[in-house]
Order: structure tokens, then C-alpha cells, then sequence
């Protein structure tokens, strides 16, 4: 089965064709960040049109680097949320359309279904049940994902989530959005010993995180401390490191509490190389397997839709002509 797919949720516009067989045949992410960057964070309406603009062009170079035609593809899928109302109504209408017009089975995928298994696109692939952790701007969950829509969450953040901790903290240190990776980098250049930031919740049983409280501890300390550029290097090496322990250490419990031996990392915030190396580190120690999807996969991508609904379209699951569009979607409701 040959799958066509859109994910247009946020600030990301990508078209990916997908092959069950093959793989991924041709794979293209347009990114919106210039747009936003003079605003600091997305502008729904912008980016809405901005996806108008960039789909159809995106399509039709996807087509040529596959050297397909419309006529080999066998259903379309497309990101129906959560996500930006507008954004999402952009894919799902050029989708439904094209597959009317196609006369093609089309199917709207669960953004974050996306991300859980994206992992499964690479050749060293986990296997289900596996535990994620799935780390972006607009979530921190850690699910147990048993099959194809069977996701249970284990553990989720109570305030902000862990990719918007980074960037409302590289804010304060003065870095542009978004502030992930430029925090990560001004990491580099400090000393993660020089402060000694909490590590929220882990003193206590659970899977839940907070993060709210480690960008309150960093402007506090910014404050005290003058904030000269050594400064700022270190209240991000110390913030990052808080962040990465905490991870670590939720992570930890989690395979130990479900006996799997398979841990999943997911989102935008799975780039990041501290993160990765620790959690490679505590993954080996407990007799467990890390898996995380290439970079490209990482980030908001049409590849990880593309798999996602052609396992759902081969189960037979697929809609009328008529769609929706979900802003908000419990995961758990599938
Ligand atoms: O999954 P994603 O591309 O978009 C969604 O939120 O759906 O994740 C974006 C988030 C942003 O908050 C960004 O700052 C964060 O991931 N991020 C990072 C890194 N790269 C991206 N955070 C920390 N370190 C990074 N290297
Ligand atoms: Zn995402």
C-alpha cells in the first residue's frame, strides 16, 4: 500500500509518500520559523495561511522525487490534531479533497500517534509494547504503547511542558526562539556544577512531571548572580542538567515499573544530545534498549503520519468524504 501524507498542525508544513514495503519514497518539511521569529512564538492565522501557500507546491515536488504519479497512490492520510484549528483544517481539506478527487480512502492520524511511532520507520525498529517518552513544545508524557491505538499514559507534566520550559528559559538568558537548541549550545560553553538546580517530583512516587519550577529557580538565580555571558552559560548547562536527570530518572522508574525493556524517545526536545546521551547511559544500565527516530523524524513531520495512517488504512479504518478537525484530543479517547 502507497500512502500520501500531510501533517500541517503547528508551524511545520510536510508532505511524505509512504510505501509499506519500501519506506518512505519521498519526504519534504517546509519549516515556518522566520515567519514567527519576530513575534517569539506562532501566530495561528500566519501560519495557517503560510501552509495554504507551501501544500500543493510541496506535493507536487514530493510526487517528481518519487517519480509517482496520483494513480499509484492507495489512500491519503493526513494530521486531524491536536493542533492550531486553522493549520489543521488546511491538510485535512486539500487531503479529503484530493482523496475525493482521487477516489482514494483517506484517514485523519492522532499528531502524537505520529510521533509515537516514528521510531518504527527506522531499520532498527522497537517492537510493541514499548514504553515512549515523548518530549515537545506542547507535551511531556510517558505512555505505555501496547499496539496500533492502545496507548496508556503513564505520566504527564502538570504545568508546562519540558520544550516550553526550554524556550520560556532561553528566553530569559536572552536567546531567540524557539529556544531548545540555542539553549542546548550555550549549555556547551558552561559549567553544569556551579548551581545546583532542583529536580522537580522525584522525590516522590509517580510518573508525573513539573516544570514551571525549574524557570522560576533560573530567573531567580539570574537575578542574584548579575548575569554576565559565564553566568548565563551556566544557569543553562545547570538548567539543562536538571531537566536531563529528571528525565532520566522518571524513565528509570517507568521501565521498572512496567518490566519493559524498550524505551521509545519522541518530539522535538528527543534532539537534544544531553538528553539522549543520558538516557542511552541509564537505559544500558537497567539491561534496556533506547530507540529514537533520525532528527528529520524527530521534529513535525509528514513521514511519521504517512506510517501511522497506512497501518490504520491497512486495518481497514478510514472516513466518509465529511471531516473534522480537533484543536484538543485526549490520546487515551482512540
Ligand atoms: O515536536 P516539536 O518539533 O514540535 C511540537 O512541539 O510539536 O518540538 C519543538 C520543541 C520546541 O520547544 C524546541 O525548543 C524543542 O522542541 N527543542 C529542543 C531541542 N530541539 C528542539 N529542546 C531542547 N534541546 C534541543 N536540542
Ligand atoms: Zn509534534
Amino acid at each position: 500500500m502507497r500512502v500520501l501524507a500531510f501533517e500541517s498542525s503547528c508551524d511545520e508544513t510536510s508532505v511524505a509518500l509512504y510505501d509499506h514495503r519500501q519506506g518512505i519514497l519521498a519526504h519534504e518539511v517546509y519549516s515556518q520559523l522566520a515567519l514567527h521569529a519576530e513575534y517569539g512564538g506562532v501566530v495561528p492565522e500566519l501560519a495557517s495561511r503560510d501552509h495554504v501557500r507551501k501544500t500543493l507546491p510541496m506535493l507536487k515536488r514530493v510526487l517528481e522525487a518519487a517519480g509517482l504519479q496520483s494513480e499509484s497512490i492507495d489512500g491519503i492520510a493526513y494530521t486531524a490534531g491536536p493542533g492550531l484549528i486553522g493549520a489543521l483544517l488546511v491538510g485535512a481539506a486539500i487531503a479529503r479533497s484530493l482523496a475525493w478527487t482521487w477516489k482514494i480512502p483517506a484517514i485523519g492520524v492522532h499528531h502524537l500517534e505520529g510521533h509515537l511511532l516514528a521510531p518504527m520507520l527506522e531499520e532498527e525498529a522497537p517492537r510493541f509494547p514499548f514504553v515512549a517518552l515523548l518530549v515537545s513544545g506542547g507535551h511531556t508524557l510517558l505512555v505505555r504503547v501496547d499496539a496500533l491505538g492502545r496507548y496508556h499514559i503513564l505520566g504527564d507534566t502538570l504545568d508546562d511542558a519540558v520544550g516550553e520550559a526550554f524556550d520560556k528559559t532561553a528566553k530569559l538568558l536572552g536567546l531567540s526562539y524557539p529556544g531548545g537548541p540555542a539553549l542546548e549550545a550555550l549549555a556547551r560553553q558552561g559549567d553544569p556544577g556551579r548551581f545546583q538546580f532542583p529536580r522537580p517530583m522525584t522525590n516522590r512516587p509517580g510518573l508525573d512531571f513539573s516544570f514551571s519550577g525549574l524557570k522560576t529557580y533560573a530567573m531567580n538565580t539570574l537575578q542574584a548572580s548579575g548575569g554576565d555571558e559565564q553566568t548565563r552559560a551556566d544557569i543553562a548547562a545547570a538548567f539543562q542538567q536538571a531537566v536531563v536527570d529528571t528525565m532520566i530518572i522518571k524513565c528509570r522508574r517507568a521501565l521498572q515499573e512496567t518490566g519493559l525493556r524498550q524505551l521509545v524517545i519522541a518530539g522535538g526536545v528527543g534532539a537534544n544530545q544531553a538528553l539522549r546521551e543520558g538516557l542511552d547511559d541509564m537505559v544500558q544500565k537497567e539491561g534496556a534498549v533506547l530507540y529514537y527516530p533520525r532528527m528529520e523524524y524527530c521534529t513535525d513531520n509528514a513521514a511519521m503520519i504517512a506510517y501511522a495512517g497506512c497501518l490504520r488504512l491497512q486495518a481497514g479504518q478510514y472516513e466518509p468524504a465529511a471531516f473534522n478537525a480537533r484543536a484538543r484530543w485526549s490520546l487515551e479517547s482512540l
